[in-house]
């Protein structure tokens, strides 16, 4: 069912509304369980991942790439101006769909299955969330685990650079921050705190083998001292002597994600 639109104001399309609005979007999105996602592959993938579509938006230059998915679904027809006047940018991939969200399983139930997992504690930046699930895809991570804060796998932007890792990674939310690991200390993964404090293990020399949690911190804080020290282990991922000098601590939440993911994998 194609529905041409004119009117960026149209009530129809209030799914789309202000798209790079943290904010708004957190609230809308919550009320309605939906989430966004732009493209043509990630939209294949979320449906593949068994997310119903409530509806399409769309420019003509993509209806067609998109006949074969969106059969059965409301597609709206838009203009290049309508569709940035909704979403207040330029979509550059042309095609937006808003999803139904899923019920996520429970912690238990995530952790029974997997050997490989990360912890990700109170992440604010929804890129960095969506790159780690792509690390987690690409390494070899079975599960992510978020505290009850961190950012949303299924914000358009974690969708869109994770390329649709968040439909293939299974994850799950804490509702418990302060007893959170202990649960998953008691599924039998060992607890590896990830931080760039130089004096911890060096990451070649830490015990990876068998059931490992890898815990990742903030963007600006890191882990919690209530983390570090609920943790097994920290584990640090050596940096050049020379970083210090060079006005740099610790290495970016990502980049410690993928080399620390690395280390599992060669394991
Ligand atoms: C940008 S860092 C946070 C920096 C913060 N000032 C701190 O001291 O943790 C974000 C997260 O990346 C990970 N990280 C960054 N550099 C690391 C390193 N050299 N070794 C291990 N983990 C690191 C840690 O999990 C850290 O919590």
């Amino acid at each position: 069912m194609v529905i041409p639109v004119e009117d960026a104001a149209d009530a129809r399309l209030a799914d789309y509304v202000r798209l790079r609005d943290v904010d708004l979007r957190r609230s809308v999105e919550s009320e309605r369980g939906l989430f966004v996602a732009e493209g043509e592959k990630v939209i294949r993938r979320a449906i593949g991942a068994g997310h119903p579509v409530r509806s399409v938006l769309t420019t003509a230059k993509w209806l067609d790439a998109l006949a074969d998915v969106v059969g059965g679904t409301t597609v709206y027809l838009v203009s290049d101006e309508v569709m940035e006047g909704v979403t207040g940018f330029p979509v550059h991939r042309g095609a937006l769909a808003a999803m139904e969200r899923t019920e996520l399983p429970s912690v238990g139930a995530l952790l029974s299955d997997a050997e490989r997992i990360l912890v990700l504690e109170d992440l604010v930046d929804h890129g960095n969330v969506g790159a780690i699930f792509r690390c987690a895809a690409a390494l070899g991570v079975g599960a992510i685990v978020l505290s009850p804060r961190c950012a949303d796998p299924l914000y358009r932007r974690a969708v869109k650079v994770s390329m649709g890792a968040v439909f293939a990674i299974p994850y799950a939310r804490m509702t418990d921050w302060h007893g959170g690991l202990a649960e998953v200390r008691a599924a039998g993964f060992r607890l590896l705190a990830l931080t760039p404090d130089q004096s911890a293990v060096p990451l070649d020399e830490a015990p990876l083998s068998g059931r490992v949690a890898l815990m990742l911190g903030s963007e600006g804080d890191g882990l919690s001292s209530h983390w570090l020290h609920e943790a097994d282990q920290p584990v640090c991922i050596p940096m050049s002597p020379r970083a210090m000098d060079l006005g740099v601590d610790s290495l970016n939440v990502v980049a410690a994600a993928a080399v620390a993911c690395h280390g599992l994998l060669r394991r």
